[in-house]
């Protein structure tokens, strides 16, 4: 049972993903742009993504979260709805390594959630928060294609260091993407922060 802890940054609180969700995943399931920037080749039916936000949180070696806002009223928050995902996956313990990936809904865009999602994630990964001391990992990579410039500057900007490149991994349009690994390491990290 790998159910994340709740992350609070300024603009975005990260809450394990429910069945309530379903609806705005299905929305993030249909945008074209993330699924080309994402390189998304499967197509899943509704049916199978409402069965996978009941059971997600309770597989091992990853963590799934919902991006909501952090704005909080009389201590409750103002909207708990989900405007993005992010998710820490193939969580090793044994290497101390994953990999992550998100994607916000289109909407909301362009404003820096993305950037502190990475961010609360990244510390969780590495130094957990209070109250769970988190997988204490060493490593967290990715992957990016060459058509994603956005995701690309904003790993880049967050310490990510670029490690290699998978040529002509996803066809895209007339031509091919590449894949660019990147990854950042715990010290990175907490020099950064
Ligand atoms: C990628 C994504 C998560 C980024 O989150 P975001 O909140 O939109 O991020 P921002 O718009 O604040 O931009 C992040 C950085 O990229 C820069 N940027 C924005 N558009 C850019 C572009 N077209 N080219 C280069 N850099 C760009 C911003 O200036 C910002 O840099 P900074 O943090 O140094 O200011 C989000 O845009 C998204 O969900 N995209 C679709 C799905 C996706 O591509 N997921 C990533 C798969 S690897």
């Amino acid at each position: 049972m790998t159910r994340g802890p709740l992350l609070h940054g300024e603009m975005v609180r990260l809450r394990p993903v429910e069945p309530r969700d379903a609806d705005r995943l299905w929305e993030s399931a249909q945008d074209a742009e993330a699924r080309r920037l994402m390189g998304a080749s499967s197509v899943t039916s509704r049916e199978d993504l409402e069965a996978w936000a009941t059971e997600v949180t309770d597989r091992r070696g990853r963590y799934d979260w919902a991006v909501t806002h952090a704005a909080v009223r009389d201590g409750q928050p103002v909207s708990d709805d989900l405007i993005g995902q992010i998710v820490l996956d193939d969580v090793d313990e044994l290497t101390r390594s994953a990999s992550i990936r998100l994607a916000l809904l289109p909407n909301y865009r362009g404003r820096g959630y993305g950037r502190e999602a990475v961010f609360e994630v990244l510390r969780y990964a590495f130094d957990g928060v209070t109250d769970d001391a988190g997988p204490h990992l060493h490593r967290v990579g990715l992957e990016v294609l060459s058509i994603n410039p956005r995701a690309r500057a904003l790993y880049e900007s967050l310490g990510f260091r670029e490690e290699g490149r998978l040529r002509d991994v996803r066809p895209d349009g007339d031509g091919w993407s590449d894949a660019i690994v990147m990854s950042i390491l715990e010290d990175e990290f907490r020099a950064s922060v």
